[in-house]
């Protein structure tokens, strides 16, 4: 029997459930960008198309890029490059994977939680106190994450771990950009 898929979501949420403006991230974090490209490296990832526009259309290296959209873009011919026309699609069209990411922006976010579809959620927490009261000044300026994350990841039905790479020990944060790695695993449905 052919085996599914792990389906895993990855996102960095800052303060007041920021996860970005302007189609891009609004903060710096290499720490954070370190942790998503190990973590997705090697496998399938889905993003929004407003997403893939806030890179450029330039895919990211070492990786199956699944483009969500119902239009084609115009962009470079890239080997690592699909266009989809919904998630399920790319998740039936590369389940010989053995792990497929869910990378967002908010739109592919809330559909993939609203469909139940993410088994293992990886989520950065950034902390930045200039940013939240740039949030709080301005909000509709910014793109947020379709649930709270302090609620949503309830014991029942999910269980957290927190990652931990000896290379950013806590005593070496930057506090303009104070990452925490959690991962949370669904339980059994
Ligand atoms: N902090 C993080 O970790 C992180 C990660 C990723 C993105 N982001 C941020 O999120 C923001 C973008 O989020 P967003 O919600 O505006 O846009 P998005 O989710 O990236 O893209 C939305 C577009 O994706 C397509 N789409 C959405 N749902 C679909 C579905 N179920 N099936 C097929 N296609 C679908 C539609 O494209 P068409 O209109 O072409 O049909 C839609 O307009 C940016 O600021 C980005 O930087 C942050």
């Amino acid at each position: 029997m052919k085996q599914k898929p792990v389906i895993c979501a990855i996102v960095a949420v800052g303060p007041e459930n920021v996860i970005g403006r302007d189609r891009v991230m609004p903060w710096h974090c290499p720490d954070d960008l370190k942790h998503f490209r190990n973590t997705t490296m090697g496998y399938p990832c889905i993003f929004g198309r407003k997403t893939f526009e806030g890179m450029k259309c330039k895919p990211l290296d070492g990786r199956l890029n699944l483009i969500c959209s119902s239009k084609k873009i115009e962009t470079a011919n890239d080997v690592n490059l699909r266009f989809v026309d919904s998630i399920e699609s790319a998740i039936n069209a590369f389940g010989c994977h053995s792990k497929i990411f869910v990378c967002g922006g908010a739109q592919i976010y809330k559909y993939a939680l609203d469909k139940d579809l993410i088994d293992v959620f990886y989520l950065t927490k950034i902390k930045n106190a200039d940013l939240q009261q740039q949030v709080l000044q301005n909000p509709k300026l910014y793109t947020y994450f379709p649930v709270n994350v302090d609620s949503f990841f309830t014991p029942e039905k999910w269980e957290k771990q927190e990652i931990i790479y000896p290379s950013n020990p806590k005593q070496n944060i930057n506090p303009a950009c104070e990452a925490t790695f959690l991962m949370f695993t669904r339980r059994a449905r």
